[in-house]
């Protein structure tokens, strides 16, 4: 029996017989051979098979098997510089588990709505392979950089009773007995508690958006990672931020440059991201973009995707923006002692025009000062009152951020829209799959 292995281990058994299976991705076939590039999940290998070296019924088998067909090849595995990944199996048996002919997904161009409508089959092709990947290596890259810095992980809950970014983009859902509930915008209230519990802690996991907003970098629901730490101020959790981008960044170059690659890539843009971030202040970003011939921005505004293409498109590494105006921030955030007007928060802009890919701030730690912010934002004061017991009870400086997965692994791999981040992507106009 030949031992079982996979596309990504080849080379650890050059000369040796071994088993691979997967799918079809593409076949040539010219008279007495076939070239099969298969495809397991973990990478895509040539297999190639002599009409004179296998069973006839194989042979044939093979030969009727069209893209997508799943298959069984045993054979040996041979070192060639040609080959893509630089091993191809040389086939001496295998089965055709089902021959398929219809794989709705070809090799042709195919329009958007096409292939969003047949997620489930389009996340087999190259691309998506590749995209995928690496958002499975940033999310490893992530846990390991706060496991290693002593964080804790505890996650938050989705159903919530109350907003945490602002009113206007909550899911509602019904709830028990009359109550309504909302699917959460964000873990972060919950995650300041897990902080003054257990000091350094993140929690991760889907976070919902009613945005009504059809851009390349909104979906209805994406995840988001998010840090809090006990006794922290502004500057330490940008520090952490930065730090958390190199070494994410870094690690995907180590584990995913083949998948980098197919993407067509532009590896010095990620190269360059070795940390020494610039830092500018919101009034600073402001007087940039009223000088700028593109920009409609008025100073005092938040900053729309326009702007932060600007500002993200000056530099080679993520830009840190800090101290906007209060009134466009959320309520938690602490005003700024030296600059009144303006919060302790930073949104950190992905470079090449991406824009926002971070939100943070140091947050209030007065009962008195966020009791006044809450009816200033009209919340219920009713649904805040364990988040005030945080304030009565041992309350700290504590500061956090949220990193939106998909807009990361979007600039990382530089991809045009942040859907095809997400496996399976929620936007405003489409659930299905
Ligand atoms: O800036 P936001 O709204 O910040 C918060 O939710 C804070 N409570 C986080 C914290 O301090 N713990 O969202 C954080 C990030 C954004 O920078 C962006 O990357 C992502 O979440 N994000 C979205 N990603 C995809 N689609 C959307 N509709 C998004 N809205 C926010
Ligand atoms: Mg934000």
């Amino acid at each position: 029996m030949a031992k079982i292995t996979t596309i990504e281990r080849l080379g650890r058994h050059e000369g040796e017989k071994v088993t691979l299976r997967g799918w079809i991705h593409r076949r040539t076939s010219k008279g007495k051979l076939h070239f099969v590039q298969l495809r397991d999940g973990t990478g895509y290998a040539q297999c190639v098979l002599f009409k004179a070296g296998v069973d006839p019924e194989l042979f044939e088998a093979v030969g009727a098997a069209g893209q997508e067909s799943s298959v069984e090849l045993t054979g040996e595995v041979i070192a060639d510089e040609r080959a893509p990944g630089g091993f191809e199996l040389k086939v001496s048996a295998g089965r055709v588990l089902q021959s398929v002919h219809d794989f709705p997904i070809t090799p042709k161009e195919h329009g958007t709505d096409f292939l969003l409508a047949r997620r489930h089959l389009w996340m087999r092709s190259k691309r998506q392979w590749a995209v995928l990947r690496i958002r499975d290596a940033v999310i490893t890259a992530l846990r390991s950089f706060f496991d290693e810095r002593g964080f804790l992980c505890v996650d938050s809950p989705m159903f919530t009773p109350s907003a945490c970014e602002g009113t206007s983009t909550l899911f509602e859902v019904d709830y028990f007995e009359g109550e309504k509930a909302y699917l959460t915008q964000s873990g972060q209230l919950y995650a300041e508690a897990s902080a003054m519990a257990f000091g350094k802690v993140y929690c991760f996991g889907p976070t919902f958006r009613a945005e009504k907003s059809k851009t390349r970098r909104h979906l209805t629901e994406f995840w988001m990672l998010e840090p809090e730490v006990a006794f922290a101020d502004l500057d330490e959790i940008m520090q952490l931020a930065e730090e958390m981008l190199v070494h994410v960044v870094k690690r995907v170059l180590e584990r995913r440059r083949t998948e980098l690659e197919t993407l067509g890539r532009d590896l010095s843009k990620l190269e360059c991201i070795q940390g020494g971030f610039p830092r500018i202040t919101y009034d600073e970003a402001s007087e940039i973009l009223v000088r700028h011939p593109d920009s409609d921005f008025d100073p005092g505004d938040d900053f729309g995707a326009a702007d932060e293409t600007i500002l993200s498109n000056m530099y080679e590494q993520p830009l840190m923006i800090t101290r906007y105006p209060k009134e466009v921030k959320a309520f938690y955030m602490k005003e700024d002692a030296s600059n009144p007007g303006k919060v302790l928060c930073v949104d950190i802009l992905a470079p090449e025009g991406r824009g926002e890919i971070i939100g943070g701030s140091q947050r209030e730690e007065n009962l008195d000062v966020l009791l006044a912010a809450v009816e200033k934002h009209e919340l219920p004061r009713e649904d805040f009152e364990w988040y005030f017991d945080l304030r009565r009870f041992g309350s700290v400086p504590h500061s956090g951020f949220g990193l939106g997965l998909e807009r990361t692994v979007g600039w990382i791999c530089g991809i045009e829209h942040i859907r095809e981040a997400a496996p399976f992507p929620r936007m405003m106009t489409r659930i299905r799959p």
